[in-house]
């Protein structure tokens, strides 16, 4: 057995960790502060002095937090009692033992340091009854969706207007299929954490950047992809589940509940899964409020082909066509070849799939353990063990790993265009058989 490659981390400086840490995390969390802020008087019409005195404790918390990453001071256990606090607090004495010096900010791996900061903000909401429940990321996430608007129309339209005729041979099925999958893939643009949470929705038409963008898709198995669903369709009458881990809520959101409307609509398959966040995570990500939130706003929206969008997805999530699940599995600081170990149920769960759709920059890096793996190593050999079902990661690069590149291409590209691997420029659609 070959030992793995290290972890990316804020101790290599210059790196893109290091310089997520230095600058980009205390610039989410001063935002996350003055958002505090900003809610004094709505908090004190809530919940009277009540409300305001848990505001300064959650503020000082915060401060405090900061304070320790810009010091680089050891990570510290948390203090709540929140159903994965143990989890955390193991995690920890794991590191604490394996290592030489105390776990830190900057020098333990950047996926277990950036995952534990947005588990702070929370530990410091949590403990601060009666705001415990406020989410310090909604109104970049509903800022998202509204600034998008235009997109998410020609997008509702495009879609209303497919489904019309549903008797569709293969080849009209596939071209639509790959188009909304390149959809679904751009909308991971519009993470709010790479940009630390400044405007980032999404502003061009999306049908027609799918062929603008087609040249920056540096591996594409959207092939293997369409036969594994067209495969499965052709004996009619099976079941096919679909499991989508979502990523960001606004435009990205919208774009994959579009994909699954169109798999679900067209028979490509029977039923999807959705897999969000227990709590705000990395600025955007999507928890079961923005799910229901996105489709209730779908739904009264003042354009036809929009709320009548938000009109079917609430009738698949209560005819249980679509359903969605949050495992704490998910904002925790592992790599996902652990699950199996530390999650045995979610595992389970997703081995009933018979295509797992993993969305966005950071399921990536989890899929493939956060580490320096080299540009040319297969994606099954760097998935290290995890192959619950065959999957598919759809992702902008926005963090420097990346494999199964051909030999050679990695580094041109870093030669041409040095930061390719961080501006969401490109993008991958890279398929796992897991067989
Ligand atoms: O800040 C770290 C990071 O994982 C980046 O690599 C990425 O830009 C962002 O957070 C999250 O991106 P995504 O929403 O695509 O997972
Ligand atoms: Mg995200």
């Amino acid at each position: 057995k070959t030992a793995l490659p290290a972890s990316l981390a804020g101790k290599y400086k210059g790196s893109f960790a290091y310089n997520t840490i230095k600058d980009r995390l205390p610039l989410i969390l001063t935002k996350v502060i003055d958002t505090l802020h900003r809610h004094k008087n709505e908090f004190f019409e809530e919940h009277g002095e009540k409300g305001m005195e848990a505001e300064k404790k959650a503020i000082a918390s915060l401060s405090k937090l900061r304070n320790e990453l810009q010091t680089d001071k050891p990570l510290i256990p948390l203090t709540d009692n929140l159903p994965d606090t143990a989890f955390w607090n193991k995690y920890l004495e794991y590191h604490q033992n394996t290592s030489d010096e105390p776990p830190s900010w900057f020098q333990s791996p950047w996926l277990y340091t950036e995952c534990y900061m947005y588990r702070r903000i929370h530990e410091a909401l949590a403990r601060n009854p009666p705001i415990s429940d406020f989410d310090v990321f909604k109104e970049e996430k509903a800022h998202n969706f509204f600034e998008s608007q235009q997109a998410i129309i020609t997008l509702c339209t495009y879609l209303q207007e497919t489904l019309k005729s549903t008797e569709k041979h293969d080849e009209l099925l596939k071209k639509d299929f790959l188009k909304l999958l390149q959809v679904s893939l751009w909308g991971n643009k519009c993470d709010l954490s790479i940009s630390a949470g400044a405007d980032s929705s999404q502003k061009s038409d999306p049908l027609q950047s799918v062929e603008e963008l087609k040249s920056f898709i540096l591996v594409d198995h959207m092939e293997d992809v369409w036969s594994l669903l067209k495969d499965r369709k052709n004996p009619d009458s099976q079941t096919t589940r679909l499991d989508i881990v979502l990523d960001n809520a606004g435009f990205e959101l919208v774009s994959d509940l579009v994909l699954a409307d169109f798999l679900l609509s067209s028979k490509l398959v029977t039923e999807i899964h959705f897999h969000g966040k227990n709590m705000p995570w990395y600025v955007s990500d999507t928890t079961l409020r923005d799910f229901n939130w996105t489709i209730r706003q779908m739904q009264s929206a003042n354009h036809k082909s929009m709320s009548k969008c938000g009109v079917s997805w609430e009738s698949y999530v209560k005819k249980g066509a679509w359903v969605y699940h949050s495992h704490l599995f998910w904002t925790l600081p592992h790599e996902y070849s652990s699950m199996a170990q530390v999650s045995p149920d979610l595992y389970a769960e997703l081995q009933k799939s018979n295509l797992i759709i993993f969305k966005g920059d950071l399921n990536y890096r989890k899929l493939l353990g956060d580490r320096k793996w080299n540009f040319t190593v297969p994606f099954h050999q760097a998935l290290n063990h995890f192959h619950p079902a065959p999957l598919c990661s759809l992702r902008t690069l926005k963090c420097d790993i990346q494999v199964g590149l051909k030999p050679g291409q990695g580094e041109q590209f870093t030669k041409t265009e040095p930061e390719w691997m961080i501006i969401g420029k490109y993008g991958i659609i890279q398929f796992d058989a897991a067989s």
